[in-house]
């Protein structure tokens, strides 16, 4: 079986040789700082981004650090996340991306210097953005700045962003920031307009006529390496989401949150450690 490191993140499953032979042939991506690991991932509505996005925050979860998580819809695939302390729903999404822009800025500062490796999950950035952008521009504007530095700054500092929206339009990514992303996947039966926005001209005619269902698409990795994945539903969904609130709870390492961002606010966390052997086996 093929080994794969900590620092390697599987994707999915390769969907030619899922469909041409049924085998299991691991889609992986580098996620050490030596690599752009910012994700985005796209599709319409029900292409399986949030399914996906949760397998990823598993994934992540069980090799390295801590996540933030910004669910700005509040839809029910991730119910069981409510009440984590850094689960951050409906307009907080911003108290996430402050609190990770934080340490982000303590390591560049200095501050900190450890490279704790630090991921923000924002589901439906897009809505989020276009949301604010109607009500408090400003606040909109400061929020896509953000985003903008994370993006060009966090990679060495072991700071990543993942988001999901269905169409990555230009208003909520200023000046080309969602090109920005080492990671790009586009999921389901997509529209060309969505390819067009993300992937270049060549990459889009070698997608031919295949008819991605729910949770299969397009991934570009570095902006130069074109798969095809396959992200089966998890089966074990206990397992799954006791990953997700492992991600959600551990404690970060002393130093890496300045005292006024602790997301704990000095709430006693229940006892990850207790279920921490068991969740050394599961497999997602
Ligand atoms: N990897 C997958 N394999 C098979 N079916 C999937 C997969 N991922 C998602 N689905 C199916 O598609 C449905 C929608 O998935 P999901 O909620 O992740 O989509 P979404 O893109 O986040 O949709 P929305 O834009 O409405 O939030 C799921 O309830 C599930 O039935
Ligand atoms: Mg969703």
């Amino acid at each position: 079986m093929m080994t794969i490191s900590d620092s390697n993140l599987m994707l999915g499953y390769d969907y030619g040789a899922w469909y041409d032979g049924g085998e299991k042939k691991p889609v992986c991506t580098d996620i050490s700082t030596s690599t752009n690991s910012h994700t985005i991932l796209c599709g319409m509505s029900g292409s399986g981004k949030s399914k996906s996005e949760e397998a990823i925050m598993a994934r992540i979860a069980k090799s390295e650090g801590a996540i933030f998580f910004g669910d700005f819809k509040q839809d029910d695939t991730f119910k069981y996340l409510r009440g984590c302390p850094r689960y951050y729903p409906y307009y907080q999404t911003e108290e996430a991306l402050n609190a990770v822009y934080n340490i982000l800025h303590r390591r560049q500062s200095g501050e900190d210097k450890s490279r704790y490796p630090i991921t923000l999950i924002w589901d439906e950035y897009m809505a989020n953005v276009l949301a604010l952008l109607g009500n408090d521009k400003k606040r909109a504007e400061s929020i896509m700045r953000k985003v903008s530095e994370i993006l060009m700054l966090g990679r060495s500092m072991a700071v990543r962003i993942i988001i999901s929206c269905q169409r990555p339009d230009a208003s909520a990514f200023p000046s080309g920031s969602r090109l920005n992303y080492g990671i790009c996947i586009v999921l389901g039966a997509s529209i060309r307009s969505i390819y067009e926005m993300l992937l270049p001209k060549e990459y889009i005619d070698a997608i031919g006529d295949r008819n991605f269902k729910a949770g299969e698409g397009v991934a570009l990795l570095q902006g130069s390496d074109l798969r095809f994945i396959k992200m089966p539903l998890i089966k074990n969904e206990k397992q799954l989401q006791a990953l997700c609130i492992d991600a959600l709870t551990r404690e970060i390492p002393e130093g890496v949150v300045g005292e006024a961002d602790d997301p704990h606010g000095g709430i006693v966390l229940p006892d990850v450690h207790t279920h921490k052997h068991s969740l050394d086996d599961i497999r997602v």
